[in-house]
């Protein structure tokens, strides 16, 4: 059980970071590709928020406690959208191995690996969108 509280509470941290990461580059993305890029990062901003919210229900569910910190991994600044894109495919990536690692500790409550597969499926989605966009 300590063993999934861990990993969930990675996975949390790791949201945490993702969501400042696509605020920050909604905030610092330039050129003409900022029409789009903008309410693009803003929107994975917000997902990052729900799968959050998700993760940490999660953490509740199993009595643990909740991390409140964004994992320490740097964020870089940068104002170049092919940079943000890179690093957004990075960060994706990442939460989708993470999140697949989970799932196959949780096999035994449905409920909860239903909630974080549709995670998984996000994650995964955003990988292969971020394929198309770079
Ligand atoms: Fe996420």
């Amino acid at each position: 059980m300590e063993e999934i509280i861990k990993k969930l509470n990675g996975c949390l941290g790791w949201e945490f970071r993702a969501a400042t990461m696509y605020s920050h580059y909604a905030a610092y993305v330039t050129g003409i590709h900022r029409l789009q890029l903008k309410a693009h990062f803003e929107a994975e901003a917000t997902e990052s928020h729900g799968h959050g919210d998700i993760v940490r229900a999660a953490i509740v569910k199993l009595d643990g406690e909740a991390v409140t910190e964004r994992d320490s991994t740097e964020i870089l600044h940068t104002t170049d959208y092919k940079v943000m894109l890179k690093e957004a495919m990075k960060t994706e990536q990442y939460a989708a191995e993470s999140y697949q690692e989970v799932l196959n500790m949780i096999k035994d409550d449905d409920e909860m690996y239903d909630a974080l597969e549709q995670i998984f499926f996000d994650e995964a989605r955003s990988v292969e969108e971020l394929k198309r966009l770079s």
